[in-house]
């Protein structure tokens, strides 16, 4: 049996759910998403991603079609509805469908946004085994466009970033822009050196990851030393540790960059605990 999706309002069989052919996320990529974890059949940061979502709206000058209040219900009710126990929420909203094509903006009056959201089930996501000996990563130049603050579905890229670390037998791409990393294809990046956690301030050239607040929060709270500046792939080589973080990966030891060995090539102890205390306190404040 399939999923139960949500479109427009409606709560529909996934083979029943349909968007129109001119719905400007599908023509232009004029849309946004997020991606929420789901661990015990709970939302972890809810909150943080309805809020990243409010600004991907507002700085696209698209209007929100969803109170928080209803998108935390539609949200609850798929993973309800599907038996979600471990997996993620992914939802999408878009400038709707005017019924033809055209680079100008549809009146909003006109033409109602388009709201989708479905499941996707990944049970023991938390006790990946892939966690336990890390990833591989290579580096490729940063091509995206300028405002990677936003969430946009514009992946086009991050894709073809992922199928050029698959076929150097990598699990994931870096992106590199003027010489230092930006972020992974799709997660936020980061090395350890002498103790001290190292990722790329915010601004637009990053996502402003909902788990990278988090973590970064919590190694504060642990007393570790975090440091927000760019830095480069020799730099990520030579450190003692690296590792991203996403809602789908939380955190995830990197052992490997373009072939050479981070630290012994194998997770050190900082992301490893980091990882521990991420999950444990997510799971705390799990809504
Ligand atoms: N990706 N940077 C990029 C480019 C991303 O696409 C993502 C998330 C992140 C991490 O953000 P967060 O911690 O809020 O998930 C950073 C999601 C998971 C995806 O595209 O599936």
């Amino acid at each position: 049996m399939g999923r139960i999706v949500y479109v427009n309002g409606e709560y529909l069989p996934e083979d029943e759910a349909k968007v129109s052919i001119f719905d400007r996320g599908f023509l232009m990529a004029d849309g946004v998403y997020e991606v929420t974890s789901v661990l015990d059949g709970k939302l972890i940061d809810f909150d943080g991603h309805a809020v990243r979502l409010a600004r991907s709206l507002s700085e696209l000058d698209m209007g929100n079609p969803i109170s928080h209040e209803d998108l935390l219900a539609v949200h609850r009710e798929l993973v309800r509805v599907n038996d979600v126990v471990d997996g993620g929420v992914y939802l999408q909203i878009t400038r709707g469908a005017p019924g033809d094509r055209d680079f100008v903006f549809p009146d909003p009056e006109e033409t109602p946004q388009t709201v989708v959201l479905f499941t996707q089930s990944k049970p023991g996501m938390a006790e990946s085994p892939q966690a336990k000996v890390g990833i591989k990563v290579i580096s490729i130049e940063d091509i995206r466009w300028g405002r990677r603050d936003i969430k946009t579905v514009q992946l086009l890229y991050p894709s073809m970033g992922k199928m050029m670390a698959k076929k150097a037998g990598c699990d994931d791409a870096w992106l590199v822009e003027d010489g230092a990393v930006t972020e992974g294809t799709s997660n936020n990046a980061y090395i350890v050196k002498g103790g001290k956690i190292i990722t790329r301030n915010l601004n637009s050239d990053i996502l402003h990851g909902i788990t990278r607040a988090a973590v970064l929060r919590f190694a504060r709270e642990a007393q570790m030393e975090v440091e927000e500046r760019p830095f480069t792939i020799e730099e990520a080589q030579n450190a003692d540790e690296a590792f991203i973080t996403s809602a789908s990966m939380f955190v995830m030891p990197v052992v490997e960059i373009d072939g050479e060995a981070v630290g012994e090539g194998v997770p050190g102890s900082v992301a490893p605990r980091l990882r521990e205390i991420y999950l444990e306190e997510s799971r705390k404040a799990a809504i």
